[in-house]
């Protein structure tokens, strides 16, 4: 009789493995296996839904405190998510009757993640509601519940060029100096010429350890730029479209992380060089204040105070306040309602919810929905101003 083959392999094979497959499977047991992946058990690790940390030791900066967190070891872990330099964490805080986030870029080396420790720098901002209480609230032994370290501000081979121009201002040195220090230690490979303004030579962060840095890499370079003062080995004013031109070629990648108002400043000078919008990256920088650029919102809206309709996902309906001119998240934060969230810039999406009813404004620069949630009425609460009484789900699944 002809044989006949299945992939080169004679189909009568076949009819032996059944019956034998048939006993294995009787056999086993019915309970569920105990073992994990070795693909999930990474993935827990690299994206934890929260993490514990315990902050272990504070410095005080000018104007700014670095903090750094340690794995809490009685949540029985010293491991903390490794991160890619540029990246940030979310900080889970509980203030009054707020239940707020707020996130920090890491200016920690992606190295020391793996010794179970991340570092954060925290300015004081005027009216900063989270800043200030973090600032006098968290000592050493303070707990805290923080995020997996997340962010596109990184830089990737594939897209960006070998020499990266940063442009830091203040306390956006965090990321830049994550970056430096990943540089020389190996783990990531770029040339990084850093521009970093500050207003006086005692307002700069971390001016000796980038010294440091720059000596002992030869693939750092950074150039100080003070704003109010004139001082030898300092360039003085601004980071200026000739200042960037003096130091890059058109091709270069530009990073920029600072201030709202600095980010404006900066695309004003590289439209100027005619430098293409693909090649700039601008870290998130939290939350959007409303400017002249909004003026069409706010001169039918200023001033309102329009009721927010809330259905989270255990089925409570809440009613809340919400003014027009604050993010959605904040009246749900303020109401005491866990919302998630992460960048609150809408770049991470981990905020998206739906909106039921309403009309809500969302600022051009913060628009990043994809088109089928514009579509079908999805919006990222962290940067949708209300127009109206609005009714939101939101999904609080993730959330601790
Ligand atoms: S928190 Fe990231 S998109 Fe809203």
């Amino acid at each position: 009789m002809k044989k006949e083959y299945l992939n080169n392999i004679p189909v009568e094979r076949f009819a032996q493995i059944i019956p034998s497959r048939r006993r294995i499977i009787e056999n086993a047991s019915a309970e569920f296996p105990k073992y994990e992946y070795n693909a999930n058990i990474l993935a827990k690790k690299l994206h934890p839904k929260v993490q514990h940390v315990v902050v272990s030791d504070v410095k005080k900066l000018n104007g700014a405190k670095l903090f750094t967190l340690r794995a809490d070891p009685e949540k029985g872990t010293d491991a903390l998510a490794y991160f890619q330099a540029g990246q940030y964490i979310s900080l889970e805080l509980a203030i009054g009757d707020s239940l707020l986030t707020r996130p920090y870029s890491l200016c920690s080396s992606p190295l020391q993640a793996l010794k179970g420790e991340y570092q954060i720098i925290v300015k004081t901002m005027k009216n900063g509601f989270a800043s200030e209480y973090i600032n006098t609230h968290f000592n050493i032994g303070t707990k805290i519940d923080i995020s997996a370290p997340s962010g596109f501000f990184c830089y990737e081979p594939l897209r960006d060029t070998k020499k990266v121009i940063g442009i830091a201002g203040g306390s956006g040195i965090a990321p830049f100096l994550s970056f430096a220090k990943a540089i020389a230690e190996g783990t990531e490979d770029f040339e990084l010429t850093l521009l970093y303004g500050s207003r006086t030579e005692e307002e700069i962060l971390f001016k000796e350890e980038l010294e440091e840095l720059q000596n002992r890499c030869g693939r750092i370079n950074v150039i100080h730029v003070l704003s109010d003062e004139e001082k030898e080995g300092y360039r003085h004013g601004f980071i200026s479209a000739e200042l960037i031109s003096e130091v890059s070629d058109r091709n270069d990648s530009v990073f920029v992380c600072g201030s709202q108002g600095m980010y404006d400043y900066i695309r004003k000078e590289t439209e100027k060089l005619g430098l293409p919008r693909k090649q700039i990256r601008f870290d998130a920088y939290g939350e959007y204040r409303l400017t002249d650029r909004d003026a069409e919102y706010l001169k039918d809206h200023q001033a309102k105070v329009y009721e927010l309709t809330v259905i989270t996902n255990d089925g409570i309906t809440h009613k809340v306040p919400v003014r027009c001119d604050e993010p959605i998240l904040v009246a749900l934060e303020r109401a005491g309602i866990k919302a998630p969230s992460r960048c609150r810039s809408g770049e991470c999406g981990w905020c998206r919810s739906r909106l039921v009813s309403g009309e809500v404004y969302t600022p051009e620069l913060t628009e990043r929905r994809r088109q089928y949630d514009k579509v079908v009425g999805y919006i990222h609460p962290c940067c949708s101003f209300a127009c109206s009484d609005c009714k939101i789900m939101i999904n609080c699944e993730g959330m601790e």
